[in-house]
């Protein structure tokens, strides 16, 4: 499947599963319901679907025109449409390095997937008994995530299932891939859903979800879900340009982009329909538990819910682990293409040789991370270990900083003509509401990110 001699993804389902693919992951499964639940559901979740409508589709709509337009890496895209100012090729370095360091810590919380997928699998969750005094479920995760051995060596495995796909190409490994890993885990992510919806906690599950309270509305509840929507959508980092790079004149990049945004947020609902029933059906269980919500209270729920049905209690916890390592395997591909596209193509380095250099780096990174978290733990910057930084320097500042330059980059700088043909496909589709799209590209997305920092650095306290 080669065309200018580069490889493209064969079909216009394989390009909206690829891209949905690198979107939907840990960022729905795992992080939307800790979010959800720290900043009081409903609510946020409206405000989540606001981010995404003025907010991410524009920016993905610029990074996959400026991807297919140049059929570039990241870098050179930006270099290709600004000959004259070089600068705006430091926006795809800089989601090149915002890639690595995503990789690194994602690949952690990926390989505690990995383990926990075993664990189901030798039914461990079901035969573990506390001492009545803590949550045997929090203290299997504390006790497994602060280890120096296990977490790193299911990282490693992790990272090299990564490597395996994406050095398989672009039809053969990810498109292949995602086409047949998507439909999977959605079918999945319904089954479990279906049971969930069943429990005794359901009616407060879907209240929490569904019913917003918006008292609970403030400044950082809006903060959390702009970064939400950025993480989650993959976007300002550069990894949709790259996949774009691989489309076909034919895609029409603005249904691909919402049909991404649409099957992304379709995964984050259906995993708070999953998560939040689970949690009000068991007593004492709060959908404030953070980051542990998915790795400390869904095997305990599972088990108690199906206490007196021990194959469902043995089943789901398994199927739901294993769901959650596909989907982080559709987002890490995107990741390392993202960082192998540009190597590959500014360095001149053959692309199997790139892999590898790639794959080299994040393991490294990676493990660090993973230690930060226990052995590791006394180093610190600014009180945050390796993992913790990574983690807060790229959703907070880098993918916004990222998407803030491409929006202005696609609404002021780049020729007008340029992004109607791509978005028309050189006048080929229609495209009512051009102008509003220009004008949200131009005005509303860039402020409502700006608003995002101002915040960050105490400036205001508006809301
Ligand atoms: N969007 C992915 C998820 O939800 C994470 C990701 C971020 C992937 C940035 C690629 C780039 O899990």
């Amino acid at each position: 499947m080669k065309e200018n001699n580069r490889s493209k993804f064969a079909s216009k389902i394989g390009v909206i599963l690829a891209s949905a693919g690198s979107a939907v992951g840990l960022g729905n499964i795992w992080r939307f319901p800790t979010e959800a639940g720290e900043n009081g559901g409903a609510a946020f979740i409206l405000i989540y679907i606001c981010c995404i409508l003025l907010l991410g589709l524009p920016v993905m709509i610029s990074e996959f025109l400026i991807g297919r337009h140049t059929h570039a890496n990241a870098s050179t895209a930006f270099e290709q449409l600004a000959p004259k100012r070089k600068q705006w090729r430091w926006v795809g370095r800089l989601g090149v390095l915002s890639g690595i360091m995503i990789f690194s810590f994602y690949s952690v919380v990926a390989g505690w997937t990995v383990n926990y997928t075993v664990e189901a699998g030798l039914n461990r969750f079901n035969q573990m008994v506390g001492d009545g005094q803590e949550n045997v479920y929090a203290q299997y995760f504390n006790s497994f995530v602060t280890d120096p051995i296990m977490p790193t060596l299911y990282l490693v495995l992790f990272i090299l299932l990564t490597h395996f796909v994406v050095a398989r190409g672009i039809e053969k490994g990810i498109e292949r891939f995602s086409k047949l890993m998507m439909p999977t885990l959605f079918l999945l992510l319904l089954v479990l859903a279906g049971f969930a919806l069943t429990t005794q906690g359901a009616a407060e599950g879907l209240k929490f979800l569904f019913q917003p309270d918006f008292s609970k509305i403030d400044s950082s509840v809006i903060l959390s879900a702009m970064g939400q929507a950025f993480f989650s959508l993959s976007i300002g980092l550069g990894c949709l340009c790259t996949y774009a790079s691989y489309f076909r004149k034919e895609v029409n990049l603005t249904r691909t982009a919402g049909s991404v945004a649409l099957i992304d947020t379709f995964v984050a609902i259906v995993s708070g329909l999953i998560i939040f029933p689970a949690v009000f059906s068991v007593p004492g269980m709060e959908p404030t538990e953070g980051p542990s919500l998915v790795f400390v209270a869904l095997p305990n729920i599972f088990h108690i819910v199906f206490a007196d049905m021990p194959i469902l209690a043995y089943t789901l916890p398994f199927l739901f682990y294993f769901l959650l390592i596909l989907a982080s395997l559709t987002s890490t591909i995107s990741m390392h293409e993202l960082i192998t596209a540009y190597v590959h193509e500014t360095y001149h380095l053959s692309r199997k040789k790139t892999t590898y250099l790639v794959t080299g780096i994040v393991l490294v990174l990676g493990v660090l991370c993973s230690l930060s978290l226990g052995i590791g733990s006394e180093y610190t910057i600014g009180g945050l270990g390796l993992f913790d930084i990574f983690d807060y320097l790229t959703a907070k500042w880098m993918l916004p900083i990222g998407g803030l330059l491409t929006a202005l980059f696609t609404g002021w700088y780049l020729d007008r003509k340029i992004v109607w043909e791509e978005i028309t496909n050189q006048g080929t589709l229609r495209f009512y509401g051009f102008r509003v799209f220009m004008f949200i590209l131009k005005f509303i997305t860039p402020l409502g990110i700006f608003l995002i920092f101002l915040d960050q650095l105490g400036a205001f306290n508006w809301f």
